[in-house]
């Protein structure tokens, strides 16, 4: 469910007319719900709530500080990637000793930082990042704590970029690797082995692969409560999916019951690292319509927001429904809603049936909480959208539109 509704005609964010935010703010703008956002980590909360478990929002999925600060005063966690993304959480009072550090490809830097900044585990994805990070351990006179991330290899049956547990995926060691890997790290000063790790993949609408790997990790973690280390944390990733247009992802009390069922008994608690599923319905990416124009192929609507703002049908061909703020009487026509940026992928919407359009006219592109901002860039120096926070009938900007001079600092003629 989410807080976006047509009243007397016109789309609202909770009590905030679309309308009046673009009046005040300009298009392209983002704008999400507190409503929403606050539902959707309760919600996942109340739906663990029978097993220890502890919810580490995925920040990557929008990472705007206010968004965080909703999260971190609702007890969320965070599952970071970068020391950027350890940055924002520590700038909204989050709490670190609920952080989890994923990623391939931690630097030496982050891994200090993280360190430092006394994050509850590192998920380690390869045997050369333990030794890495028992180096950063010694160094620090610490033993920094760790998880090994197994691949399950499960087939997720989701989008080929975002399925991440096949064997062929370059994330975390194969299942059969996992016990010599924790033998070798018990010879390692620097290191503690705290917990195991998998995550399948993104978008996940099936529960039996959910089933499927958690049953797995679950055997590797009795080997390895059975051979002596002393795991806490079992994380079990993110990836539970939304609803773009006609996908039927489980709701979360029957994810829970997936991932906890294979792993009762076990002791552990349970780490979640959910990112789509608590943003996505909650922002819409709002924007304007600039031109419109017929060829004899197509007809076109052209809006001021691109595949810079939003890159997810330009990168996936996902599909995010287009929706009028306020809808013209009259025949629909068939139409291609494409942005400004010169590459033909730049198509928000592909033959989109929609009522009359005029110039000017706004539009909202649904369930663009997730991977929207956060994966925006200025490509075709383009300055990125303002991002808005709506909180009954109220808003503010939490992120200020991009300047020409944003743009272009740092760079010398
Ligand atoms: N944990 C790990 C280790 C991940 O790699 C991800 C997402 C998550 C958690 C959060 O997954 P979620 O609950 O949001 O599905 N840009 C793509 C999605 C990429 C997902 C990357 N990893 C998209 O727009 O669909």
């Amino acid at each position: 469910m989410n807080h976006f509704d047509v009243i007397d005609g016109a789309m609202h964010c909770e009590g905030v007319p679309l309308s009046r935010i673009a009046a005040e703010v300009g298009t392209p703008t983002y704008v999400y719900s507190t409503a929403t956002l606050t539902r959707h980590l309760g919600v996942v909360q109340q739906s663990f709530a029978e097993h220890p478990t502890l919810v580490c929002y995925s920040v990557k999925a929008c990472s705007n500080l206010a968004v965080l600060k909703l999260f971190a005063k609702g007890g969320s966690g965070f599952d970071i990637v970068s020391v950027g993304e350890l940055e924002r959480v520590r700038r909204v009072g989050g709490d670190v000793r609920k952080v989890v550090f994923a990623g391939v490809g931690k630097s030496e830097a982050e891994m200090i930082a993280a360190v430092r900044a006394g994050i509850l585990m590192f998920n380690v994805e390869s045997s050369e990042e333990l030794e890495a990070l028992d180096k950063v351990g010694r160094q620090l006179g610490v033993q920094a704590p760790f998880a090994l991330r197994v691949n399950p290899d499960v087939d997720a049956k989701t989008h080929k970029y975002i399925a991440t547990g096949l064997k062929t995926s370059k994330f975390g060691v194969p299942v059969e690797e996992a016990v010599a890997l924790y033998a070798k790290s018990k010879r390692m000063k620097g290191l503690v082995a705290k917990g195991l790790d998998c995550h399948i993949g993104s978008q996940l609408t099936d529960t039996r692969p959910v089933r499927q790997a958690m049953a797995r990790v679950g055997d590797v973690y009795k080997t390895l409560q059975a051979k002596g280390f002393p795991l806490t944390h079992l994380d079990v990733g993110g990836g539970l999916g939304v609803t773009y247009t006609t996908e039927t992802p489980p709701g979360v009390a029957d994810y829970a019951k997936a991932v906890i069922e294979p792993l009762r008994g076990l002791g552990a608690t349970l780490v979640l690292e959910p990112g789509r599923v608590l943003v996505a319905n909650a922002g819409v990416l709002l924007t304007k319509v600039l031109y419109r124009k017929k060829t004899p192929a197509k007809h076109f609507v052209i809006v001021d927001a691109g595949m810079n703002d939003l890159l997810r049908p330009a990168l996936y061909e996902a599909h995010h429904d287009i929706r009028p703020v306020a809808a013209r009487k009259g025949k629909k026509a068939t139409v291609d809603i494409v942005g400004p940026v010169c590459e033909s992928s730049d198509v928000l919407g592909h033959d989109r049936a929609m009522a009359p359009l005029m110039q000017n006219d706004l539009l909202a592109v649904m369930t663009a909480g997730a991977y929207g901002m956060s994966m925006s860039s200025s490509y075709n120096s383009r300055p990125r959208p303002a991002e808005v926070l709506v909180d009954g009938d109220r808003f503010r900007v939490v992120r200020t539109r991009e300047t020409l001079t944003d743009l272009m600092r740092g760079e010398t003629p």
